[in-house]
């Protein structure tokens, strides 16, 4: 007596029946489909997805059309993510022309607030540039790209600053906004930050959002603590978040800051955007 599909090594198909085969190949589908799936996956650096080209037909409004590729990371801060903003060239640049120039970095002061008892906060060694007194032209040829993505004029920018953080280095959570009721009245407001980044970072040194979307919220967080939204520095790429809402008050879920950097070195080029223009067009 046989057993019907018992003779499947044998290799006589026409016993196995339509039915089966059709399962058969649904089931090397579905496998190949999530196989597949699973497999591309494990491909994202930095879990980011990757950036899609798109072609379009260009209006005959500009000579040439610069692609500036974006990604948003998050609607509560507003930050967006841009890979390849800058050449590996113009990074080393920038990092050469601050070097000769880098000072313990400082904090604006509350009341009460004293350099020495602020000391722990930011323990990076940074430098202002402004693009006037870059002759290479880098730091124009960022400002311009900054502008364009943005679409705030150049001069609503401060000069740019440089900074270097070495082992154990970092910056508690703050804002970069400053709040009138901590800070006295103020002329003009940062509205928003752009970073570039100028060096991978082997290990630590990530931007960190710790109440993205609402989380960590509650009075207990350390402003230390280095969790929420982690971004992994990558020579090259920008990074750019709104401190205000598009009313014009802050938003708590700006808060960031720079976790402590592991293994290696991070360089950074910040750009703080204002509300208002600053007379001088650098
Ligand atoms: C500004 O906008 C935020 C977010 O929508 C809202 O929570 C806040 O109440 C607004 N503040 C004012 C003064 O309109």
């Amino acid at each position: 007596m046989k057993i019907r599909g018992s003779k499947i090594s044998g290799g006589n198909w026409r016993t196995l029946g339509l039915p089966s085969i059709f399962l058969l190949c649904l089931f090397f589908f579905l496998a190949g489909f999530f196989g597949s799936s699973l497999f591309s996956q494990q491909e994202i650096p930095n879990n980011l997805i990757p950036v899609k080209k798109i072609e379009f037909e260009a209006l005959p409004l500009e000579e040439s059309v610069e692609e500036i590729p974006f990604q948003i990371l998050s609607w509560n801060p507003r930050a967006l993510y841009f890979p390849n903003f800058a050449t590996a060239e113009q990074c080393e640049g920038i990092i050469k022309m601050a070097k000769a120039h880098l000072r313990p970095s400082s904090l604006a002061l509350r009341k009460g607030e004293t350099a020495e008892s602020t000391k722990e906060i930011r323990t990076s060694s940074g430098t202002f540039i402004s693009s006037s007194e870059d002759k290479t032209g880098i730091l124009d040829q960022i400002e311009e790209k900054i502008a364009k993505a943005t679409m705030i004029p150049k001069n609503y920018g401060e000069a740019f600053n440089v900074l270097r953080y070495e082992i154990g280095q970092r910056y508690d959570s703050h804002y970069d906004a400053f709040n009138p009721a901590e800070y006295g009245p103020q002329k003009s407001q940062r509205v928003a930050s752009f970073l570039l980044y100028l060096s991978d970072v082997e290990e630590g040194g990530e931007t960190m959002f710790p109440y993205e979307n609402g989380e960590n919220m509650d009075s207990s967080y350390d402003f230390r603590k280095c969790i929420g939204l982690k971004v992994k520095p990558r020579r090259g790429d920008g990074l750019l978040f709104y401190s205000l809402f598009p009313n014009g008050t802050i938003n708590p879920t700006s808060l960031h800051g720079s976790c402590p950097v592991i293994k290696g070195e991070k360089w950074v080029a910040t750009k703080w955007i204002r509300d208002q223009g600053l007379d001088e067009d650098y």
